[in-house]
């Protein structure tokens, strides 16, 4: 089930290189990102001039570079800084703009009237957030805004026309995050995946037809560890979209798969005004199981659940066209996003919020994603920043590689959706976006016992990002065994070309590979809206793969070491020793057979699903 929402997102970046010798007053802009109408979209008319949006302005940051390098020391286990991570006031030292920038925005927001008053600033104060009539945001960027819809009938969003400017940059653009959830059909259990030979006697012949706590324990190495540092850790849920994480549904799952933590529940922490609905018809699937399968692998540890965004109440007021569509009944026409002030930008306001807050939860994991390519480079770029501060403050960040093999998921080669944004519309595969984002660890989908992946699970290469030097290593194993096979679909060059000349250097240097770790991904078991059901994704292997991560993060803090933080570099150097090679099984896409799982990492199931004892070797 891929819900079609577009939540609207508004973002405006400033290039300070430039403005920086101008005075606000004469101010001009410049077109920083102009964005191809993607395939199928249809412009309808401007915007209503007196609805409220909520622009975000990135100011430019005075040293990511040193976060970085910093980031990458402190997650090393080989470097003498190795978990030494940073507190929140030591993160926005690197981050923050260099005054001349912040002066200069300042002086243009206060040119057109706006107050200080009016302004949210981030810690570092190196993004702000103003709500503003969408005229004055017309007047302030120069640009018209515009309402969207898809020919599908199903999504509506906003754009922005830019017609600029110099020499200040600006864009806005919509922005699409699904849940990643895999349909299960309701065929009697096991009559899908074949029973197959099993590597571990121990786990149950019936793991294969139906996946619950209980099998994943024993699958992945861990039965028996007790959890000693419930005070310390803790492991945290994104929820977005409205998707409500249900408690009496946890425990009747829990009745059924752990009764041991019957009447235990999670901590619900509303951000920007979203609640975690406890109203029994509007439990979600993805939140569910979100919740059960994590907070189930790593209970007593206590978790979080943070409900972010979600669909306010909306009226159509007399400007919008909105009575001139129609939408299919369960459908959020996100035109309402714009008449409200909370328009927002689901990822940024989690990840505002979270980031000022001076405790957070050591392990966070996030089934959501969209095909990067719909996502702005310079959106996605400052967003997997702000990833990084997460894991130089001590998170490990998980997210889902997605279910589309290396394509979008249609099983219809006709409306596969496997083209470049650029506007030449090349055909080329579809990583997903944040999991492409170096700073986090995706996960990728497994099944059946031994484990072959799943032809859903998402992989190839990012677009976007350039490779770290952690997958260096393992990513040109197996590109040496690809032959130049699929040349052209993946990226060689990625966005690095943007940087004009510095770029030749790395021409022929294939991009940011995507998983870098796999777990089982069919027929979960969880509990939703009272019934037992059947769900699976890379949606469920996320929260399976953080449930371990938490556990490893208690054995640390137990030991009274600091918690893994980001987990890469750690999982590229040793993760061989202790994790479960998968060498079979493909993830087809785009009219094409995709990669191949084989030994050693690979762009399907990575370098492969947890075994959790052996974990417990390497990382403590
Ligand atoms: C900005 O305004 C000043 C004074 O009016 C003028 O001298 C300068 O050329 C203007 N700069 C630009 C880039 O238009
Ligand atoms: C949960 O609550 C029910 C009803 O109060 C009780 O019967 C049961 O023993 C409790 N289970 C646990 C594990 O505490
Ligand atoms: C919670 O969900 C129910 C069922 O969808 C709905 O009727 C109710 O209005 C919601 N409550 C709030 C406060 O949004
Ligand atoms: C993936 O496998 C399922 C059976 O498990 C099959 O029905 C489906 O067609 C396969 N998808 C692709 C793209 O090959
Ligand atoms: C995947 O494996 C099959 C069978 O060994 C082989 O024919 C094919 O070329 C491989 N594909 C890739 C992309 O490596």
């Amino acid at each position: 089930m891929k819900l079609s929402l577009l939540p609207l997102f508004l973002f405006a970046a400033i290039s300070s290189t430039f403005a920086a010798a101008l005075s606000p007053r004469n101010l001009t802009l410049q077109v920083k990102e102009s964005v191809t109408t993607p395939h199928g979209w249809t412009r309808l008319g401007r915007a209503s001039s007196d609805s409220k949006i909520r622009l975000r302005i990135a100011i430019f940051q005075q040293d990511f570079a040193g976060l970085e390098k910093s980031l990458y020391d402190i997650s090393d286990p080989d470097h003498h800084r190795y978990g030494a991570h940073f507190s929140k006031e030591e993160v926005a030292k690197f981050v923050a703009p260099p005054p001349a920038s912040l002066a200069l925005v300042d002086g243009w927001l206060t040119s057109h009237g706006i107050k200080e008053s009016d302004l949210v600033r981030s810690p570092a104060k190196d993004w702000i957030s103003v709500t503003l009539p969408i005229h004055l945001a017309e007047r302030i960027l120069g640009a018209e805004y515009y309402m969207w819809q898809h020919t599908s009938g199903d999504i509506l969003y906003l754009h922005e026309h830019i017609e600029l400017i110099q020499p200040t940059t600006m864009f806005t653009r919509s922005k699409g995050m699904t849940p990643i959830l895999y349909p299960e059909e309701d065929e009697p259990l096991g009559s899908v995946i074949p029973v197959t030979p099993f590597a571990k006697p121990h786990v149950d012949p019936s793991c294969t037809a139906s996946v619950t706590l209980n099998c994943l324990m024993h699958l992945y190495n861990a039965v028996g560890y007790k959890p000693r540092a419930t005070k310390k850790n803790a492991i945290g849920i994104t929820g977005f979209l409205g998707q409500n994480a249900n408690t009496q549904d946890l425990n009747s799952f829990y009745r059924d798969q752990l009764p041991a933590a019957a009447n235990s529940t999670f901590k619900s922490v509303s951000v920007y005004g979203a609640i975690n609905n406890q109203s029994m018809s509007a439990a979600g699937e993805e939140a569910n199981l979100d919740t059960q399968f994590a907070f189930g692998i790593s209970y007593p540890t206590p978790g979080t659940f943070w409900s972010t965004g979600g669909l306010p109440p909306w009226l159509p007021d007399d400007h919008t066209p909105v009575g001139k569509l129609s939408y299919p009944a369960n459908k959020c026409p996100l035109m309402m996003m714009l008449s409200h002030p909370d328009t927002n930008e689901p990822y940024l306001d989690w990840l505002d919020f979270v980031l000022r807050s001076d405790h957070i939860p050591q392990t966070i994991s996030t089934s959501y994603g969209d095909d990067e390519a719909t996502v702005p480079f310079t959106y996605a770029t400052r967003v997997c920043k702000l990833f990084a501060e997460l894991g130089a403050r001590g998170v490990s960040v998980l997210f889902a590689s997605g279910d589309g093999g290396v394509g979008d998921g249609n099983p219809n080669p006709a409306t596969q959706q496997c083209r470049t944004n650029d506007g030449k519309r090349t055909r080329r595969f579809l990583p997903a976006f944040p999991a492409s984002c170096p700073y986090v660890t995706a996960v990728g989908g497994t099944m059946s016992i031994p484990e072959v992946a799943a032809n859903f699970s998402g992989g190839g290469f990012s677009d976007y990002f350039s490779r770290p030097t952690y997958q260096d290593h393992a990513v040109n194993a197996y590109l040496s065994k690809l032959h130049g096979t699929y040349e052209g679909l993946f990226n060689h060059l990625g966005r690095v070309r943007r940087l004009s000349f510095l770029i030749i250097l790395v021409l022929k240097h294939v991009n940011q590979g995507i998983p870098d770790v796999s777990a089982q991904s069919r027929k979960f078991q969880i509990v939703w809206q009272g019934q037992r059901i059947s769900i699976g994704g890379t949606s469920a292997s996320t929260p399976t793969f953080a449930g371990l991560v938490a556990l490893l993060n208690d054995a640390r803090l137990a030991a009274g070491r600091p918690a893994l933080g980001f987990l890469n570099p750690l999982l590229y150097k040793r993760g061989e020793h202790a994790l479960n090679d998968v060498v079979a099984g493909a993830n087809p896409g785009c009219g094409t057979p995709g990669f191949n799982a084989t030994k050693g990492w690979d762009p399907v199931t990575g370098l492969g699903t947890p075994d959790f004892k052996k974990l417990l070797k390497v990382c403590v």
